[in-house]
């Protein structure tokens, strides 16, 4: 039985973002988001789910920071909502919505719990998207001054900014596929979006610097791995060229400071318009990569593999390959000169239910997260510079397309009764945090 120890300060956390909790979408004078728009378009969430109450964090936010000392959690990820301390993106401030996490962080801190701030998790505010949204540069210098009004009420006390959580979903699937707000599906408005974000990051970090030189600013991005479904040299051209395309989109803008050529090849006409001056202000040195995990492609010749014989899928349908997870910080900590990485998000989902004791057994997270850390500690050994981790997620939570159906808390979320009920996996966790170590025999039941 092995045991795996963390270094001593090591930042073990949860994460959640704004519209899959806070709820309290039309109260205190918040403003519409893209998000609420969507969702209250029919046919757009599974169920016709909305996140108008989610899980009522808005109002619950005591309760949930005495959950999270409950967990022992020694930091919490969250992100603020665009639209609920600028109404229409821009111009009038909106005092109760900056009071509402200017209570929440005074609370952290007065439980000695980190605050990880996420400007962007996905929230843009209607009015910009009716002004053309990310495809506008605009949005970019407003997102600036959104990160700057955050930064002087709030970093005397929060030292971890984020500019943006996970540019290539926004890009890929609010606009390529459409299944996420704005809804749209056109390549050129995907990569000119892509582009504008990543001009709004270098934006975000210059406004964060100038205003807290101090503060630790960096970005999140969603990586899968991705590994060829045989051992011929055309399945392994095929992996690494699905690699360059989705997951190089961003991480070589940021620290190599060009778009990949095989973005160039597969985008053509529809590559963005760049201006003088973009790509240096996107490759600034950032002080930490945060990285969120899930899974893995398995690429062949014939495009991604769907189902790999003998392996284990969640309830999103992502094969559980925890060994693929270090890999991939090995790859990416290989290829890039990196700062320091924060997994920013990892965990899954799967069918919980509340048992006759009033329990919540889900040993399939435990063994998921507990695989996943083991291979985290195993990649830092091999010489990449973790700091923490933070859970996906510290309750279940509207699971955006997927409506409430998917659950991947560590707390389950009765949403009738608006009640948590910390899941196995919780308890487990909590004991992981206390001893900071990992054992690997522990967990199966
Ligand atoms: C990530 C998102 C997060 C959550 C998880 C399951 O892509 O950042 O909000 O939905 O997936």
């Amino acid at each position: 039985m092995a045991t795996y120890k963390f270094p001593h300060n090591f930042l073990w956390g949860a994460a959640t973002a704004a519209y899959q909790i806070e709820g309290a979408w039309n109260e205190d004078s918040r403003g519409e988001s893209i998000w609420d728009r969507f969702s209250h378009t029919p046919g757009n969430i599974s169920n016709g789910d909305t996140g108008d109450i989610a899980c009522d964090h808005y109002h619950r936010w005591e309760e949930d920071i005495a959950l999270m000392r409950r967990l022992g959690l020694k930091a919490y990820r969250f992100s603020t909502s665009w639209s609920r301390v600028l109404p229409n993106g821009r111009g009038r401030i909106n005092p109760k919505g900056l009071d509402f996490y200017d209570r929440l962080v005074d609370g952290l801190r007065a439980a000695n719990i980190e605050p990880l701030l996420t400007l962007y998790h996905w929230d843009l505010p209607q009015t910009l998207q009716d002004e053309g949204g990310w495809d506008n540069r605009n949005t970019a210098h407003a997102f600036a001054d959104y990160a700057a009004l955050m930064v002087k009420r709030l970093g005397d006390r929060v030292k971890y900014w984020t500019t943006f959580n996970e540019p290539s979903v926004i890009t890929f699937i609010g606009f390529l596929t459409g299944e996420h707000a704005p809804g749209i599906k056109d390549q050129r408005v995907a990569y000119q979006a892509a582009h504008h974000l990543m001009v709004a990051h270098g934006l975000g970090m210059q406004s964060i610097r100038a205003i807290e030189p101090d503060a630790n600013a960096g970005i999140v991005l969603n990586l899968w791995m991705s590994e060829p479904a045989s051992d011929s040299a055309d399945d392994l051209v095929a992996a690494n060229k699905f690699w360059d395309e989705n997951e190089t989109l961003f991480l070589d803008p940021l620290f190599k400071g060009y778009y990949p050529p095989a973005v160039y090849d597969m985008v053509g006409k529809n590559m963005p318009k760049i201006q003088d001056g973009d790509m240096a202000l996107i490759a600034q040195k950032m002080d930490y990569l945060g990285v969120n995990y899930y899974s893995r492609n398995v690429i062949g010749v014939n495009g991604k593999v769907a189902r790999i014989a003998g392996s284990e899928y969640t309830e999103m349908g992502w094969e559980v390959c925890a060994p693929a997870f270090r890999r991939m910080l090995v790859r990416i900590n290989n290829e890039y000169s990196l700062p320091p990485i924060f997994i920013t998000e990892n965990g899954a989902a799967f069918e919980d239910e509340v048992g006759a004791d009033g329990k919540v057994r889900d040993p399939r997270r435990i063994e998921y997260l507990k695989d996943h850390f083991i291979q985290t500690r195993l990649a830092m050994l091999d010489g990449v510079d973790v700091r923490g981790y933070m859970v996906w997620s510290l309750m279940d939570n509207f699971e955006w397309g997927h409506g409430f159906s998917k659950r991947f808390g560590l707390t389950y979320t009765d949403y009738a009764a608006q009640k948590r009920i910390v899941k196995d996996s919780g308890e487990w966790y909590a004991e992981v945090i206390r001893k900071n170590e990992v054992e690997e025999s522990v967990g199966a039941g």
